[in-house]
């Protein structure tokens, strides 16, 4: 069965869908994207989502080609169009077709591309393992606080993190761990202090660990919001990711060794059920 996605205002079964060869996305990845779950069939953290897409295209100029009460109707739209009850929406908004030139355009006419994955978010088994990781250098550009569709070096980070017959690789830059390719990376002490780097330009602003560490610090989790070094993860008692494709997921070895007894650990559980519990009742 064809999907039905969104392109530039119209909606095309899927292999219809087409982005001009000289799409700048496409040249130069001058795009922004966002990634939304879905779960019965209602979004989930969509306002900070949205908010978040508004802040990277302002950074890099690029203006919406939809206003905030469009982008929500494509969103419920889409979700109806293709009967998407667990899953992803994926959204991309790029500065459009020019000649190449590294210059920006003079009058950009912005390309927005929609379209959904459907998933199993909820029923993930990995959650009852949690997951291993291996660290490899953060070799991305500086301003990861941008959505940008620049992702060629998580996907190689990924590609290596299973070659080592890892899920995924954490990145470290200076000593500091920064984020997991795709997700934002977390730790507790022995203490049951959730540690999380602080929101610089070094990492992606994640839209789940605004809410996490909001729904811990209701719980009384303490909460460190600084950078961690590689060290301090191989000594956490726990560890774990969070992203719209994962929510909360344990991360039960790095480098091969157990983090903590090698399980997942309570408090990781305690945020993914709360997580869960608390967006679900918030979903749109
Ligand atoms: N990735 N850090 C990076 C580098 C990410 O790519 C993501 C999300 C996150 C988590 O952000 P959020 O909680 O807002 O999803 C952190 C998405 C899911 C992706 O690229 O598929």
């Amino acid at each position: 069965m064809q999907r039905i996605v969104y392109v530039n205002g119209e909606w095309l079964p899927e292999s219809e869908a087409k982005v001009s060869v000289f799409d700048r996305g496409f040249l130069f990845a001058d795009a922004v994207y966002e990634v939304t779950a879905v779960i019965g069939g209602k979004l989930i953290d969509y306002a900070g989502h949205a908010a978040r897409l508004k802040r990277s295209l302002g950074e890099l100029g690029i203006a919406s080609p939809v206003d905030a009460d469009q982008l929500l109707d494509i969103h419920r739209q889409i979700v109806a169009r293709n009967n998407l009850g667990e899953g992803l929406i994926y959204l991309q908004i790029s500065r459009g077709p020019a000649d190449r030139d590294f210059t920006f355009p003079k009058n950009p006419a912005p390309t927005i591309v929609l379209f959904t994955q459907p998933k199993a978010v909820l029923a993930n088994p990995k959650v009852e393992t949690g997951i291993s990781v291996v660290t490899l250098p953060d070799q991305r550009w500086a301003r990861r606080d941008i959505k940008t569709v620049q992702l060629l070096y998580p996907s190689m980070a990924k590609m290596e993190a299973m070659r080592q017959n890892a899920d995924d690789a954490w990145l470290v830059e200076d000593g500091f761990i920064t984020e997991a390719s795709s997700a934002n990376a977390h730790i507790v002490t022995a203490e049951g202090k959730l540690i999380t780097r602080s929101l610089t330009s070094a990492i992606l602003h994640g839209i789940t660990r605004a809410s996490v560490l909001d729904l811990a610090r209701g719980a009384g989790v303490p909460v460190e919001e600084r950078a961690f070094t590689l060290e301090e993860a191989r000594q956490a008692a726990e560890a774990f990711i969070t992203s719209a494709s994962s929510f909360v997921m344990p991360v039960t070895r790095i480098d091969g060794e157990p983090v903590g007894n090698g399980k997942p650990g309570p408090v990781t559980q305690r945020l993914r059920a709360s997580y869960i519990e608390n967006r679900l009742a918030g979903a749109i």
